[in-house]
């Protein structure tokens, strides 16, 4: 059956880095993935044309789409609507909302052709491939209640650490389900001598654990997380943790890759339906002037390929070609070092797609 793609170019650089993995979409289309592809706005687009960061029409088409393909949204103009709900960010956490996408994959992979563009030894990240799996709709970001409310004559803040069992066990399989698939360790990160929530977190995977009796599972205070990144990353293999850990931890995982321009992300729920896009944002900074590194969202098509459509030849053949590029030396101005030769957005997607019919 002919399953459906929405493309979200959303704002800033989107457009121009979707359009580059739109064309590695068409090119896997000729050689026989039987999509419909479709494009909606999102974001601050959706706003300047509907008022609406996230348009009845885009919800739908979302909701109808086995896989969305989303570039980024938000930038400076529209930081300064004042009705929160219709900010552009507004938009993205309500397609994730909508389709329940709880599991948030975030690979930190270091290329060999890149490991010295990281701010650690080479050494240190040399082969790195990590596997975050953050939950991504639940815990201290939704939890109830919350607020700022006036208390003793004072105001306080609070929120709620909220996870339950159901919810642990679904990211949880998600996570040993993917340690299978990899080198079999799986790391959950919690702050179990402090939060409630997470002994109960810590008691859920080690329930998991004896029905993936092949996969190694280990626990780590989220402090400590953070210290082990930073002295030896190469220790983790897959990472499961909750949504605020897991925003912090991902995020210094990529750094460690020494190029956010490379990093692709999943977020999937319990029927295989994803979202998949880029780590970075909209990059306003350099938007329209054709720089930009597609190499993310093109990864990110990769993504989409193994995890929602089934189809990890074409995925690998993905990787492969952004591979072949990297050691033939073009890079986009984000990842230019010495000795190599600087391309624009659409040179690297000629060249990506050249690699990609080549191999
Ligand atoms: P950013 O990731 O957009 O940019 C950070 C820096 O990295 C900038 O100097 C930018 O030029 C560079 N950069 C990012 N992606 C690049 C690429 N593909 N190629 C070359 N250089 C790249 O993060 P920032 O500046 O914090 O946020 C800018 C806007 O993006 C904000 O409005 C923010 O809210 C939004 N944003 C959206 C996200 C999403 O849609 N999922 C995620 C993160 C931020
Ligand atoms: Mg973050």
């Amino acid at each position: 059956m002919t399953q459906k793609i929405l493309v979200l170019p959303g704002d800033g650089i989107g457009p121009e880095i979707t359009a580059q993995a739109s064309r590695i979409l068409a090119a896997c289309q000729a050689r026989g993935l039987d999509v419909d592809v479709e494009e909606a706005l999102l974001g601050g687009s959706a706003y300047d044309a509907h008022g609406e960061p996230l348009p009845a029409e885009t919800l739908e088409k979302a909701k109808a789409a086995r896989a969305i393909l989303l570039g980024a949204v938000g930038g400076p103009k529209w930081d300064r609507i004042e009705d929160l709900s219709k900010r552009p960010e507004k938009g993205l956490l309500g397609v994730r909302k909508h389709l329940g996408l709880f599991g948030n994959l975030r690979p930190a992979i270091t290329y060999p052709q890149l490991a010295s563009a990281s701010s650690l030894k080479p050494e240190l990240v040399a082969g790195l491939d990590i596997m975050i799996v953050r939950e991504l709709t639940g815990g201290i970001y939704f939890g109830q209640p919350r607020g700022i409310e006036e208390r003793d004559g004072e105001r306080v803040g609070f929120n709620t650490y909220v996870y339950s069992e159901s919810e642990i066990e679904r990211i949880g399989r998600v996570a040993f389900e993917m340690a299978q698939k990899r080198d079999k360790r799986l790391c959950s990160v919690d702050k179990a001598n402090v939060l409630e929530a997470t002994i109960l977190w810590r008691e859920v995977m080690e329930r998991l654990a004896p029905e993936y009796p092949d996969v190694e599972l280990s626990h780590m205070y989220v402090d400590n997380a953070a210290m082990q990144l930073v002295r030896a990353p190469k220790q983790f293999d897959v990472v499961v943790t909750g949504n605020m850990f897991g925003d912090i931890l991902s995020d210094a995982a990529a750094m460690l890759t020494g190029s956010i321009g490379m990093l692709p992300s999943a977020s999937l729920n319990e029927s295989g339906q994803g979202m998949y896009e880029p780590c970075h944002g909209s990059a306003p900074d350099i938007a329209g002037q054709g720089i930009a590194n597609p190499l993310a969202t093109i990864l990110s098509v990769a993504m989409m390929l193994r995890y929602s459509l089934d189809e990890p030849a074409l995925a690998e053949r993905i990787e492969a070609a952004v591979g072949k590029v990297l050691d033939d030396g073009l890079r986009t101005a984000d990842i230019a070092a010495e000795g190599t030769r600087t391309v624009s957005t659409a040179e690297m997607g000629d060249a990506v797609l050249e690699a990609f019919e080549a191999l």
